[in-house]
């Protein structure tokens, strides 16, 4: 009787012990600090299996096993990756640029592997205003896939700014390939982009199905039809976003009550703020019965003040989304490039045409706007992390799988050092060598 229960117990710790060989393996990464719920945890740790975030107490009562591989990640503070909402290029590629396919593709993983290096595991490619036969180049590319630690960043879908957008405020987009209007509605829309139809006519028009692609539409609620059409582009699943945009405050409410929940790099290209009409800007101190938009922030010191950057956070700080709406030559070592038509250099943190002192866009990393966006704000670390996690993860309706760290969330982690410098990265799952990321530069000149 004795020797038969000691048995049992035997046969139950072996099975403790021993992972099952045909499951998945199961990690557990130790002495870490997480950031989870709103609070940084401590003296907690994060189980994985077949990239996805487990519950460890059910993975250990039910399966009765012990984790295959137990990582420690020596103190560092542990994040959901970055998330950008707003990104044109990096390393010596640009979106907006068509490609034979090959071409384009190869760029494209250049960039998905590169961004990792600065925390960044998912992301919306993002295309400046440009014509219809551009869209159906590019568009097909960046329909939502799935990352790894070979390929890189998830692409999410593409944000579209314009070309929708007021031509009183274009900042750099090229003025022939604007739209003035959208007398037809939804079917001006899927005629630039090539949106996947309905109508017949648009379905002749696409020949690829696969051109249901984009995630965000940056566009001018006042531009004529661009308003009664925000209701159908949320309920095509767009995030649609105010931006290039000279609207008055009632406008700007009116595209927020009809579905807009996001406003484009705030302060840049819009209608600035005037204390009887407010514009775009005054959407921050809505009334309380209309929910505030998020919006976004180019936090590089450069393109918004940082005391820009402060007012927008004291006021709305749970609207925060950072973004580089980067260009090109970031990640680029400093020089001269041939970017496109462009000749530019950069220098520290700036890139101008060559030549002149004329900014050609942004270069900052995300993992230094985040940096950044303490310094200016002095907000808590998780209010900085949850700026490029959770609010770009809710913003596009996939806070259940990104941003977060909690079971059946993708396991995209990006481990950061006390002053925030990314040191390891996990996309979903697997930990990514980061040393053999080499974004080899553009021929230089
Ligand atoms: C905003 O513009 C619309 C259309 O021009 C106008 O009817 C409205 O009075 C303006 N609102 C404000 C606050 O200026
Ligand atoms: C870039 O240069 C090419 C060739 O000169 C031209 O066809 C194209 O329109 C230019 N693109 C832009 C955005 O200026």
């Amino acid at each position: 009787m004795k020797l038969s229960i000691i048995a049992a117990l035997s046969v139950a710790a072996a099975a403790l012990v021993m992972s099952k060989e045909n499951e998945p393996k199961v990690t557990k990464i130790i002495n870490c600090r997480i950031l989870r719920d709103h609070k940084i945890v401590e003296k907690d740790a994060i189980w994985i299996q077949s990239g996805k975030i487990i519950d460890p107490h059910k993975f250990f009562w039910y399966q009765k096993r012990l984790p295959d591989v137990v990582l420690d990640a020596e103190g560092l503070i542990i994040a959901p990756g970055f998330i950008e909402a707003q990104i044109n290029g990096a390393f010596g590629v640009d979106f907006s640029v068509p490609m034979d396919h090959d071409i384009y593709e190869k760029g494209l993983l250049k960039v998905n592997r590169g961004l990792l290096k600065y925390g960044t595991t998912s992301y919306c490619p993002t295309i400046v205003s440009s014509s219809s036969s551009v869209y159906h180049r590019v568009l097909p590319h960046l329909k939502l896939r799935a990352g790894s630690a070979e390929t890189g960043a998830t692409i999410l879908g593409a944000h579209v700014e314009g070309p929708f957008i007021n031509k009183a405020r274009i900042g750099a987009h090229e003025l022939k390939v604007l739209q003035a209007s959208a007398n037809d509605g939804y079917k001006n829309f899927k005629e630039v982009y090539g949106l996947e139809g309905e109508t017949p006519e648009a379905q002749r028009k696409l020949s690829d199905k696969d051109l249901n692609c984009i995630k965000i539409i940056t566009c001018a609620p006042e531009l004529e039809g661009v308003m009664d059409t925000i209701p159908d582009l949320v309920k095509a699943g767009i995030t649609v976003s105010v931006g290039h945009s000279m609207a008055n405050i009632s406008q700007a409410e009116r595209a927020v009550e009809n579905g807009a929940t996001f406003i484009t790099h705030l302060f840049n290209a819009m209608s600035q703020f005037h204390h009887r009409d407010p514009g775009v800007i005054g959407l921050l101190g809505s009334r309380l019965d209309l929910p505030r938009p998020y919006y976004g922030l180019i936090c590089d010191g450069i393109h918004v003040h940082p005391n820009s950057v402060k007012i927008a956070y004291d006021s709305h700080p749970k609207g925060a989304i950072l973004i580089t709406d980067a260009m090109s030559a970031m990640g680029l070592p400093l020089g001269n490039y041939q970017l496109g038509n462009m000749s530019v250099t950069k220098e520290d943190d700036r890139v101008y045409i060559e030549g002149t002192e004329t900014l050609a866009g942004s270069v900052i990393t995300l993992d230094a706007c985040v940096r950044n966006f303490i310094k200016f704000t002095h907000c808590s670390l998780v209010e900085a992390l949850e700026a490029v996690t959770l609010h770009p993860a809710t913003l596009l309706g996939i806070q259940d799988t990104k941003g977060v760290i909690k079971p059946g969330a993708d396991a995209d982690l990006v481990f950061l050092s006390d002053d925030l410098y990314v040191k390891r990265v996990f996309v979903a799952g697997e930990e990514v060598d980061l040393k053999s990321i080499d974004v080899e530069a553009v021929e230089k000149f």
